[in-house]
């Protein structure tokens, strides 16, 4: 029964909506139903799936459809949200896990890309959108969240330093969702900096990169774009990165945003520290590692500027 339906984080529902589809948890193996279809999202059942630790329900694969219109409909309509950073989060997180099976047909993987379009339209046409929420935002507990992060922070972070392309912030929403494919394909920690990784799997860990584009060479309808800003993301400094020691000054804006929120989200991670106590910290360690004024645009934004 398991096979047939695939994982969504709750944060995506959004309370006092309306359902599309039918969505169960998964308790001692088997699927429970918790929201019908039609149904209106009750808020006192979210709070108690988050009391009870339940992150995740399950939908049938076939109704996947309707789950991808249910979330497009939400975050068109997403101006009106107070709180929209864990309806993003949710939403960006689901896209991410569910990124090993849409990425096997073009028209799932568009569906995932439409989503992450509207996504950053929200963000560059609302900035000030996760103000009263970013400076509570903490490190992540595993990868998912961790690129679903990455990419809110990098759409958000873009605009303000004047990236309006849609097609190309799109790329990059799509390449954060994508960029630890291979570390997480090898199974390699999470969330540890590279220099307190076990030399015998140093090798491996400065290869995901480029793991990460071999894993989606095979996808057609993947772009240019994405494959470069995947394979650049941990290319940083003057060559202080991996893996092949570029001046990430010399990357495209999207890639030095992306890499400067990947190693940033990264840091408050290992650092266990919400993102907002991080900077600091960060900015100190990594002076000369990222042009100033993203950092200063990236702590502009974080304390709700
Ligand atoms: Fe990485
Ligand atoms: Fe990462």
């Amino acid at each position: 029964m398991q096979m047939n339906h695939f994982p969504i984080y709750a944060g995506s529902l959004q309370p006092q909506t309306s359902v599309l589809f039918d969505a169960f948890v998964l308790v001692g193996g088997k699927h429970l139903p918790c929201f019908r279809k039609a149904e209106t999202v009750d808020l006192e059942r979210l709070k108690k799936l988050h009391a009870s630790n339940t992150t995740k329900l399950f939908i049938p694969v076939q109704e996947e459809p309707a789950y991808f219109e249910y979330l497009r409909h939400r975050l068109e309509s997403l101006k009106a949200a107070k709180s929209p950073l864990q309806f993003l989060l949710g939403t960006l997180s689901t896209l991410t896990e569910n990124l090993p099976r849409t990425l096997e047909e073009e028209s799932s993987f568009r569906a995932t890309s439409s989503l992450v379009s509207l996504a950053s339209e929200y963000l560059r046409s609302h900035p000030n959108a996760l103000k009263a929420e970013i400076s509570e935002l903490k490190g992540s507990n595993d990868i998912i969240e961790h690129s679903a992060k990455v990419a809110i922070l990098s759409l958000a972070l873009a605009p303000r330093l004047g990236l309006q392309d849609d097609q190309e912030l799109c790329d990059m929403g799509v390449a954060a969702l994508l960029h630890d494919l291979g570390k997480l394909s090898m199974n390699l920690p999470f969330g540890v900096s590279l220099d307190d990784l076990p030399r015998s799997i140093t090798q491996a860990y400065l290869s995901h990169p480029s793991l990460s584009v071999e894993l989606i060479s095979e996808k057609r309808y993947i772009n240019v774009r994405i494959r470069r800003l995947i394979g650049d993301h941990e290319e940083m400094g003057q060559g202080e990165g991996f893996p092949a020691k570029k001046n990430v000054s010399e990357l495209s804006l999207s890639s030095q945003v992306l890499n400067l929120c990947n190693d940033f989200e990264r840091y408050a991670t290992i650092n266990n520290t919400s993102l907002l106590k991080a900077f600091k910290p960060y900015t100190k360690d990594k002076r000369g590692v990222f042009d100033s004024l993203h950092l200063l645009r990236l702590g502009e934004m974080l304390s709700g500027k």
